[in-house]
């Protein structure tokens, strides 16, 4: 790295993440919106405080740096990113690298490359996933953007980012804004996990009305197994977690309303986009909606009043549920890179992503490695579910799915990602579906024609009664 190197926005993330760069040996200039945050920021660094120095503007930060530059944003992502980069724009030579580490639609990434690279100047996209704990310590990084750029920068994230036997988690996904789409769906499959996750937590406490330590401790041991990750990890310590100030189980005394960013829902919005549809992501999504409409919800609990009933579910077929939606969860997210990365033409090597994701990130698991092994073998149609490890596990979890979904939707239970993610295996398990119906309407009330499936041929009709335009052309017809 020959590039000075500085970080902008000394927030939670912004500050960990430059500890994490001083603490690896780096000289950091650092800036803050709030130009008073510096000063403490320095002083707190302690011994790695040395390696620090503080800027009070964005001007003060590049005109004391050497070029070639290379800022690092850690700013909100949105109008703030360009406010950034505007005033540092007069204070930049060409061959200088801005960095934007923020959760970033990656349309954004793409228009601030384009008119950056115009200028002469360097635009990377970098996907940061973590958390405060990460940022600090190891996060995971995905970043887009020229292969020469990103072997400027690659000492610098290479050395701060999470490593998985010894390789750090750290890569470059493909140009322009393959990092922070790649970061999207990440955050996207993270949003379906959960979502997951909560279910069968749902299941487990108002169909089983089991205790959450109790619950707690299951998940405990199931992160023991296939199921091991960080996000089922954390499930158990939120569950085990007592309130302080009641003695309750603190899940009693955090109200039921989910907050999200938006990253879940740009990865279900581009998915469309792309022709796909993200079904567990998108249910995830929508669950997080509807929870925010807690007023309704108690309202309804009134008028409707759904009986839940209790479940007679085993643990292992809880497991072995939560398993197959995991499952799909990712190969649905791998759908939309694959898809993303024909549209753009980013050649994003999935097996790269999936091991960039083993440590790091939110969405760290077990899987993660047999994920990569499976897109460097064979994998039929390049669907994860096909491959034959994946398709192993699902053939020995989707019944665990199906009696899990049946029960929880005949005993008033909502499981809507569990429920989606079995349509989608269901789906993908029948060559023959019942879209030749759906051809079938759209031919009589539109004309738009059918294909044969015996003939193969095109445009077909059905034999419909004559249609408004054939009555215009012979006005004798019928
Ligand atoms: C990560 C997280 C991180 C953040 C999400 C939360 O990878 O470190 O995904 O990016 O926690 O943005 O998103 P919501 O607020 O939308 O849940």
């Amino acid at each position: 790295m020959t590039a000075s190197l500085g970080l902008y926005g000394l927030g939670v993330m912004g500050s960990a993440l430059a500890l994490n760069i001083l603490e690896k040996g780096f000289a950091l200039h650092v800036g803050n919106r709030t130009a008073s945050k510096v000063p403490p920021f320095v002083q707190a660094a302690g011994p790695l405080g040395a390696r620090a120095t503080g800027h009070d503007s964005l001007a003060a930060m590049a005109a004391a740096m050497a070029p070639p530059r290379a800022i690092i944003l850690m700013v909100d992502a949105g109008p703030a990113v360009d406010t950034a980069i505007e005033a540092l724009l007069p204070h930049l030579s060409p061959g200088d690298t801005i960095v934007d580490c923020g959760n970033a639609d990656f349309h954004d990434t793409r228009r601030r490359a384009a008119a950056l690279e115009a200028q002469g100047l360097i635009f990377m996209g970098v996907g940061v996933s973590g958390g405060e704990e990460g940022a600090r310590h190891g996060p995971a990084i995905m970043a887009g953007g020229r292969p020469e750029s990103w072997a400027h920068l690659a000492p610098v994230f290479e050395a701060i980012a999470a490593t998985y036997e010894g390789q750090p988690c750290a890569a470059l996904m493909g140009p322009d804004g393959a990092g922070h789409f790649v970061k999207t769906v990440h955050n996207g499959i993270e949003y379906a996990d959960m979502q997951l996750i909560a279910e069968v937590y749902g299941l487990l406490r108002h169909g089983q009305g089991k205790a959450p330590a109790e619950i707690g401790a299951l998940f405990g041991q199931w992160d023991q197994g296939r199921l091991k990750s960080y996000l089922v990890e954390i499930t158990a310590a939120v569950l085990s977690a007592v309130d302080p100030a009641t003695g309750l189980p603190l899940v009693d005394v955090i109200l039921d309303q989910a907050g999200q960013k938006g990253t879940g829902r740009w990865t279900v919005v581009e998915a469309l986009a792309l022709g796909q549809s993200a079904s567990a992501i998108e249910a995830a999504v929508g669950a997080r909606g509807w929870s925010a409409e807690k007023a309704t919800r108690e309202v309804g609990e009134q008028i409707l009043g759904t009986e839940r009933k209790p479940l007679e579910l085993s643990e292992t077929e809880l497991e072995g549920a939560l398993l197959a939606g995991r499952i799909v969860a990712y190969a649905q997210g791998f759908r939309i890179l694959q898809a993303a990365s024909e549209t753009y033409g980013w050649g994003l090597d999935q097996a790269r992503v999936s091991e960039t994701w083993r440590a790091g990130c939110i969405i760290r698991s077990a899987l993660l490695g047999d994920i990569a092994a499976a897109f460097r073998g064979e994998m039929p149609h390049g669907q994860l579910i096909l491959a034959p490890a994946f398709a192993a596990d699902l053939r020995a979890s989707l019944p665990s799915l199906r009696r899990v979904v049946a029960a929880a939707v005949l005993g008033g239970h909502p499981v809507p990602a569990l429920s989606a993610a079995l349509a989608f295996a269901d789906t993908f398990s029948q060559g023959r579906g019942t879209t030749d119906l759906i051809q079938g309407q759209r031919d009589y009330f539109g004309r738009h024609g059918f294909v044969r499936l015996d003939t193969g041929a095109v445009h077909q009709h059905g034999p419909w009664a004559v249609t408004i335009v054939d009555k215009v052309a012979d006005p004798k017809a019928q």
